[in-house]
């Protein structure tokens, strides 16, 4: 029920019909006891400022999710972000703090291993294969590099994505093992990809299947479609496959949590 005392949180993205996290945020709110309500926004990015300062003069907002095209200016724009923010250069979760100010972070790369975690998978001691620079893979290098890993490979189309993410990361965890690659070869633990590649299902893979071989668990960001070429193809060689949805499941809650720690 929505009453005088209901506080709103919302996302803000352009398209905005696509999105999934409304209804998987709401019931998380109500289960943490909270009387909030998520509701979408459709913000253009020319738009963005005038909306950022009537959101924060609203009283009983609480924060927002940001997705696509907002999750670079976002970073600009908050008061203050996080160290994994920073690197990544993007802010996908904003809480508005007890003074008004508005904090953001980025929660891509905590919920992924968070999802590798709620399914058994550990990569502690792995030797990690992450295919993709992007902010996505940007923040899941990040989340790595915190947790502690035996070694990471970061390939990308672009070269230099990597190469800088490294130096940002081994700044802030210099026993962080870390090499780019724009061609991976030899064994990994875990494979993730980290590429929009695969959306599409006329989409190249996005690495060699000889790689996907010699890989022991190959793990997906990727949503729609759950069962993309790169996992199908690592099943029929009797891979591990890890599904995107868990990535996303548990950065719900994070998010739920983020947005309500103010
Ligand atoms: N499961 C979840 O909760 C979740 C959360 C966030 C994102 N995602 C998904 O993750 C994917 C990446 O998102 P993002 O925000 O990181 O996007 P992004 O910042 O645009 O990065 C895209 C990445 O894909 C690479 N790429 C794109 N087209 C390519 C091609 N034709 N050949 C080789 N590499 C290509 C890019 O390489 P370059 O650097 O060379 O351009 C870059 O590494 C999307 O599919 C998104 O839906 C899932």
């Amino acid at each position: 029920m929505i009453t005088g005392n209901t506080k709103i949180a919302a996302i803000i993205a352009d398209p905005i019909k696509q999105v999934k996290t409304p209804q998987m945020v709401n019931p998380i709110f109500e289960e943490l006891g909270s009387d909030t309500l998520m509701v979408p926004v459709h913000v253009s990015a020319d738009d963005l400022s005038g909306v950022w300062s009537s959101l924060k003069a609203i009283k009983n907002f609480e924060g927002m999710v940001v997705t696509v095209p907002h999750k670079t200016t976002v970073a600009g724009l908050c008061d203050e972000i996080s160290e994994a923010a920073q690197i990544v250069g993007a802010v996908n979760v904003v809480t508005k703090t007890a003074n008004g100010t508005f904090k953001g972070d980025i929660l891509d790369g905590e919920g992924f291993l968070a999802g590798l975690l709620s399914q058994g998978i550990d990569p502690k001691d792995m030797s990690v294969l992450l295919v993709g620079a992007g902010g996505a893979g940007s923040a899941i290098a990040y989340a790595f590099a915190k947790y502690g890993i035996k070694h990471l490979t970061i390939a990308n189309r672009t070269i230099s994505k990597p190469q800088d993410l490294i130096n940002r990361l081994q700044a802030s965890f210099p026993d962080l093992k870390a090499e780019a690659v724009s061609k991976p070869e030899g064994q990994f633990d875990l494979l993730v990809n980290a590429t929009s590649l695969g959306m599409d299902e006329n989409d190249p893979l996005p690495v060699e299947e000889s790689v996907i071989a010699n890989c022991d668990t190959v793990a997906e960001i990727i949503m729609k479609p759950q069962m993309t070429r790169l996992l199908q193809t690592a099943q029929d060689q009797g891979r591990k496959i890890h599904f995107g949805e868990h990535m996303l499941k548990c950065q719900c809650k994070q998010m739920a949590d983020f947005i309500l720690s103010n």
